[in-house]
């Protein structure tokens, strides 16, 4: 069977024999070259959303594709029963670039997210002190696995499943006063994005995050920071918690590091991790494996020898300065939020943001839509001014050609 130029194959198979969890746009894609994916049929899409923040160096970038092949031909796979050459590599480059001295390796955000919760609360039970709740924010997004939908802020993700995992407490976002009062004597940490992604690219307030810190060092409590969306210079900072002159305890990647291979990480200090893990309490059969591992020590590398935040905090400048004259423009735009190449753009009620999202995706634009009004992009690191030029123009094109609607409504 060749389904490779049949997208209604493709389409049949997925429906019948895959389990229908996504709400999926009306194409399949065979390749791609830096920001653009090609179809079946060989139309080209600009990729506005890098795979949710994955595809940091863009799609098909010679080095990250080299590295994955030699490797590939040399071995996938050890396990964790021996040391492991690109695992050592790849641990050092991240401790050396960040607050951590330690790194776990996994294969996904929500798994990074689940071995900080466990991170968290063996640090306390190995010091024989009891303490296991963890507050999180409303509207966060930790993942998709039992104790990161405990986690997660937002109910929706959690009801069907019930019961949830118990221990979690969720306050509002950029609230330091009910943060202050969720704390009580059973608390270990405080697990926060610094931007909430999937709940409209939000960003945390400078000053919050500087009084969550300094609460968590008054009361010796645990600063977890999820930066699985944020991570590996999607903010224009390797990493977003930079911007706000703090350091975490615990810190979760996964997304962009290995520019599209499955990976998650796991890094902390010293401290917390020889105390919170002994040998034996946490592993993961796939993490930390020899392919993730030389990809993410390439996304690294790339990032560095190609001045690649540079050209984020160019690009994003201007996509910041265009959005802004859009929005006194065409007033159905509301907000602009957002750091870096992580951007939210907010619009109007009239303006439903899943057809804003079909519409750009008809003229060959990738973007995600989340909620009603917002529609999110996250486009490779690797994006040149020009294509975001280009992104702007189709967005206005769109605008111009809804004016009457919106504002006659
Ligand atoms: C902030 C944050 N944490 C965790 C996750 C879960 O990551 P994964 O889908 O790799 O499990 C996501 C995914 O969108 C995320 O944005």
């Amino acid at each position: 069977m060749d389904i490779t130029n049949d997208f209604e194959l493709t389409k049949e198979l997925d429906q019948k024999y895959c389990m229908q969890v996504f709400d999926l746009l009306p194409v399949a894609f065979t390749h791609g070259k830096g920001v653009y994916l090609y179809d079946q049929e060989g139309k080209k899409y600009m990729d506005m959303i890098g795979g949710i923040a994955v595809s940091s160096l863009g799609h098909g970038n010679k080095a990250l594709t080299k590295a994955i092949k030699t490797q590939a031909d040399k071995m996938i796979h050890s396990c964790n029963y021996y040391y492991n050459i690109n695992k050592s590599e790849l641990a050092y480059k991240l401790c050396k670039i960040s607050f951590a001295d330690k790194v776990f390796f996994c294969n996904s955000g929500a798994e990074a997210n689940e071995g900080a919760i466990k991170l968290a609360r063996g640090y306390f039970y190995h010091k024989g002190i009891n303490r296991h709740k963890i507050i999180t924010a409303k509207n966060s997004f930790h993942g998709r696995t039992m104790g990161t939908i405990a986690a997660t802020g937002q109910e929706k993700f959690s009801k069907p499943f019930a019961p949830n995992v118990p221990g979690f407490e969720y306050v509002p976002f950029n609230d330091i006063t009910s943060l202050k009062l969720a704390v009580d004597g059973n608390t270990a940490a405080i697990m926060l994005e610094l931007i909430q992604g999937e709940s409209g690219v939000r960003p945390a307030d400078y000053e919050y995050i500087k009084e969550v810190r300094d609460l968590c060092n008054r009361l010796g409590l645990l600063l977890i920071i999820d930066e699985v969306q944020t991570g590996v210079g999607r903010t224009g900072k390797m990493f977003c918690y930079e911007h706000y002159d703090i350091k975490p305890d615990i810190m979760t990647l996964a997304k962009g590091l290995a520019g599209g291979v499955p990976i998650g990480a796991l890094l902390a200090t010293e401290e917390v991790a020889s105390i919170g893990f002994e040998v034996g309490d946490h592993g993961s059969t796939f993490g930390g494996n020899p392919l993730a591992c030389a990809a993410g020590v390439t996304v690294l590398n790339e990032i560095g020898e190609n001045a690649l935040l540079g050209n984020v905090n160019n690009v994003s400048d201007l996509l910041f300065s265009k959005l802004s004259d859009l929005k006194a423009k065409y007033p159905v735009i509301t907000d602009v939020r957002g750091k870096g190449l992580l951007i939210g753009i907010e619009f109007a009620g009239a303006l439903s943001a899943k057809g804003l999202k079909n519409q750009l995706f008809t003229m060959g634009y990738l973007v995600s839509s989340i909620g009603d009004s917002t529609i999110r992009i996250a486009p490779p690191l690797i994006i040149s001014e020009k294509e975001a030029l280009s992104f702007i123009k189709a967005l206005e094109t769109i605008l111009k050609g809804k004016k009457k609607n919106i504002f006659g409504r």
